[in-house]
C-alpha cells in the first residue's frame, strides 16, 4: 500500500526522506514524490513514476534540501499511474503540500463543490481534494485549517501536511490508516510504518483515529478533531527493520490474513449504499447499460481467483438471476465456448498480469464481448485491457499464497451482485439486507481473527498429517477447494477439496484414522446435509475438524475440534469461513518449517505459459 515519511530536524531532510522511502519499498508502489520546505522559500515538489531510484534521478543535482519535508510512495487507487497523480499533492497556490494514505469516500462531492468555488484541479486522485479543502480554510495556521477540512471528510486517512506559509511544521492526522510519530533527539519523524524511521529512533507515538499531531521544533502537540489537547505516551519499539516491515508478524502471509478486517473495509469504502440497497461501482458505469442487457456472464481466473469466481456464480445466480459460467482461464483460452453478444466476460486477477487470464480476456474481446475485471493492481495489463472494472483497493499482497485478495474478490462479487441484481429482479428490501450484512463484515472478520490461538492449537495437533480432505456444500464448496489449495501450496501436505455430497462417490474410500477432514458446516440451507456427510466420515474412523456457526451445539457433539464463525447471510459465509482455513494452513506450514511466503515451485504472478 502507499507509504508516508516526514522529517523535521537538523539532518539532511532530503536524505532522511529518500532513505525512509527506500525502507518502505517492500510494500509495493508505482510512483513516488517528495516535498521539502525551508523558511521563507517556496516548497520544492518532485515526483516520478516508477522506483525511488527514478525519483532520486529526477532530483539529480537540484538544490532541494530544506528544514522540513514529507515524502510518499503511491500505490494507485483513484487515477492511473502518472506523475500528476503521484503524491505529495498541493493546492492552487502551492502553499499546502500533503501525503495521504487511504481513500476519501466523498471526494466526488467535495471536488464538485471546490470546483464551483474556483479551485483548479490537476490530478484524478481523491487526495487532491484534501489539499484544496485545507487551502480553503487556511489563514496562517496549518493545524486549524487541517482540522476544519477533516471535519468535512468521509473516509480513511493517514495524512502528513506542510505549508510554505506556516513553515517548520508538519501536521499529521489519522483515521483508519496507520501513522506514527518518531521522537528523536531534537528531531521528529512521521511514518505510516515504523520501518521507515527505525534508523533514527525507536521511540514512537502511534496516533489513534480522530487524533492530530502538530510537530514543530519545540516538540509535538497532540489534539483531536475537537481541538482538545491530548496526553499521549511514547512507546519503545523492539523491532528490527525486517520485523517492522511485517508489522511485527513473522511472515507476510499472517500479516495479510490479519489485515482482512481493514482490507474489506477498503474494498467497500464509498461503494456500499445501504439505504438504497445498492452498490456504486464507478469503474463499470461506462458499461452499465450494456450490463442491463446481458443474459449470461462468464467468469474466469486462475487458482484462488477462479475459486472466488465459483462463489460469485452462486451469488449472481441466486440474487441477480443471471446465468453464470465459471471457467479456469487456462481452459477457456483453448476452447471454443459459445459466445453471443449478450454474454459478458468477468476476469478476476489479483496481479492483473496472469497470462492465462489475459489471453482468455483477449479472445473474448476479439469476439466482441463486453469485458470487466476485478483486479487489485491498478494499471496492470488486465486492468488496462478490460473495458470496465472494479479495483480491490487492498494494497499489495506480498505473500505468494493469496489470502486478503480472495476475501476482497468475494466482497467485490457481492457488490456486483447487488448492482446487477438491482438492475433486474432484486427488491429494495433484499438489497438493503445484503448491504447491511456487508457493512457488518469487518467487525465479524475481527471476531474470526481473534480465534487464531485456537486455530493454531488445531494446527499443532494435525500438522504432521500427510493427507487432508476439505468438504463443503453450496457457497462453502468453493471454500473447501480454497482451504485445500492453501494447505497444499504452502505446507506441501496432500490436501483435496471436495463437494461434501460427492465424498461418497469416491473420495470417502481414502478415509481412515490418519486421514482427517475439515468440514465447513455453517448453519445455512444445507446444514442438515453437511451433518449427514460428517457422520458418514466419522463412521469410517475419520477425524473431523469443523467450521460452524456461533452457538451451534449440535456439531460440538460430533466433533470437539470446532472453530466458530459469527452468523451472517448465507452468501457471505465464505468471507468468514475461509479465514480459519487460511490461518490453519499458515500454522501447519510454519510448524513444518517451510518458507511460508515463498513456497517452492510457485511465483506470485504467473506471467509466462
Ligand atoms: C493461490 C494463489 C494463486 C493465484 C493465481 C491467480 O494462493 O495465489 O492460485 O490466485 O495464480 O493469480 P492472480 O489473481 O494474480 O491472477
Amino acid at each position: 500500500m502507499c507509504g508516508i515519511v516526514g522529517y523535521l530536524g537538523s539532518k539532511k531532510t532530503l536524505q532522511v526522506l529518500l532513505d525512509g522511502l527506500r525502507r518502505l519499498e517492500y510494500r509495493g508502489y508505482d510512483s513516488a514524490g517528495i516535498s521539502i520546505g525551508a523558511r521563507g522559500k517556496e516548497i520544492k515538489n518532485i515526483k516520478s513514476v516508477g522506483k525511488i531510484a527514478a525519483l532520486a534521478q529526477a532530483i539529480g543535482n537540484q538544490e532541494i534540501d530544506g528544514d522540513f519535508g514529507i515524502a510518499h510512495t503511491r500505490w494507485a487507487t483513484h487515477g492511473g499511474v502518472t506523475e500528476k497523480n503521484a503524491h505529495p499533492h498541493h493546492d492552487c497556490k502551492k502553499n499546502i503540500f500533503l501525503a495521504h494514505n487511504g481513500i476519501i469516500e466523498n471526494y466526488r462531492e467535495l471536488r464538485a463543490k471546490l470546483l464551483e468555488e474556483g479551485h483548479k484541479f490537476y490530478s484524478e486522485t481523491d487526495t487532491e481534494v484534501l489539499a484544496h479543502l485545507i487551502e480553503k480554510f487556511f489563514s496562517g495556521n496549518l493545524e486549524n485549517a487541517v482540522i476544519s477540512a477533516l471535519k468535512l471528510v468521509k473516509g480513511s486517512y493517514g495524512l502528513a501536511v506542510i505549508a510554505k506559509d506556516d513553515p517548520e511544521k508538519i501536521v499529521v492526522a489519522k483515521n483508519s490508516s496507520p501513522i506514527l510519530i518518531g521522537m528523536g533527539n531534537d528531531e521528529y519523524l512521521v511514518a505510516s510504518d515504523a520501518s521507515a524511521i527505525l534508523d533514527h529512533t525507536k521511540e514512537v507515538v502511534y496516533l489513534n483515529d480522530g487524533e492530530i499531531a502538530v510537530i514543530t521544533l519545540q516538540g509535538v502537540e497532540f489534539t483531536n478533531l475537537a481541538n482538545q489537547k491530548l496526553d499521549k505516551k511514547k512507546e519503545v519499539l523492539e523491532w528490527n527493520i525486517s520485523e517492522a516491515q511485517k508489522g511485527g508478524y513473522p511472515h507476510f502471509m499472517i500479516k495479510e490474513i490479519f489485515e482482512q478486517a481493514d482490507s474489506i473495509k477498503n474494498s467497500l469504502a464509498g461503494r456500499l449504499m445501504v439505504k438504497e440497497g445498492n452498490a456504486k461501482l464507478g469503474g463499470i458505469e461506462n458499461i452499465a447499460e450494456k450490463l442491463r442487457d446481458i443474459d449470461r456472464l462468464i467468469i474466469t481466473g486462475c487458482g484462488t481467483a477462479y475459486l472466488a469466481g465459483l462463489v460469485g456464480e452462486f451469488m449472481l445466480e441466486e440474487y441477480a438471476g443471471i446465468p453464470v459460467e465459471v471457467e479456469m482461464a487456462s481452459e477457456l483460452r483453448y476452447r471454443k465456448p459459445v459466445l453471443d453478444k449478450n454474454t459478458a466476460l468477468l476476469c478476476i486477477s489479483q496481479s492483473g498480469e496472469t497470462i492465462d487470464t489475459l489471453v482468455a480476456l483477449r479472445e473474448a474481446k476479439m469476439k466482441g464481448l463486453p469485458t470487466m475485471g476485478v483486479v487489485n493492481v491498478v494499471g496492470s495489463t488486465i486492468a488496462r485491457e478490460t473495458e470496465a472494472g472494479i479495483y480491490n483497493h487492498i494494497g499489495p499482497e506480498v505473500s505468494v499464497a493469496s489470502t486478503k485478495a480472495f476475501t476482497s474478490q468475494l466482497t467485490i462479487l457481492s457488490l456486483l451482485t447487488l448492482f446487477l441484481g438491482r438492475q433486474r429482479q432484486m427488491s429494495l428490501v433484499t438489497g438493503q439486507r445484503i448491504a447491511k450484512e456487508l457493512n457488518a463484515l469487518p467487525k465479524l472478520i475481527q471476531k474470526v481473527l481473534e480465534q487464531e490461538p485456537e486455530i493454531k492449537k488445531l494446527a499443532k495437533k494435525y500438522y504432521k498429517s500427510n493427507n487432508f480432505l476439505f468438504i463443503g456444500r453450496k457457497y462453502n464448496y468453493p471454500v473447501a477447494l480454497e482451504g485445500a489449495l492453501k494447505l497444499k501450496e504452502i505446507s506441501y501436505m496432500n490436501a483435496q477439496g471436495c463437494a461434501a455430497g460427492e465424498t461418497k462417490h469416491g473420495p470417502i474410500a481414502m478415509i481412515d484414522k490418519d486421514f482427517p477432514t475439515f468440514a465447513i458446516a455453517p448453519k445455512d440451507s444445507v446444514y442438515e446435509k453437511m451433518i449427514s456427510n460428517i457422520e458418514e466420515i466419522k463412521a469410517r474412523g475419520g477425524s473431523i475438524l469443523a467450521i460452524a456457526t456461533q452457538g451451534d451445539k449440535e456439531i460440538a457433539k460430533i466433533t470437539k475440534d470446532v472453530i466458530y464463525i459469527p452468523k451472517t447471510l448465507e452468501m457471505l459465509t465464505p468471507i468468514l469461513s475461509v479465514i480459519p482455513l487460511q490461518i490453519f494452513a499458515y500454522h501447519c506450514a510454519a510448524l513444518r518449517g517451510y518458507d511460508v511466503d515463498k513456497p517452492r515451485n510457485l511465483a506470485k504472478s504467473v506471467t509466462v505459459e
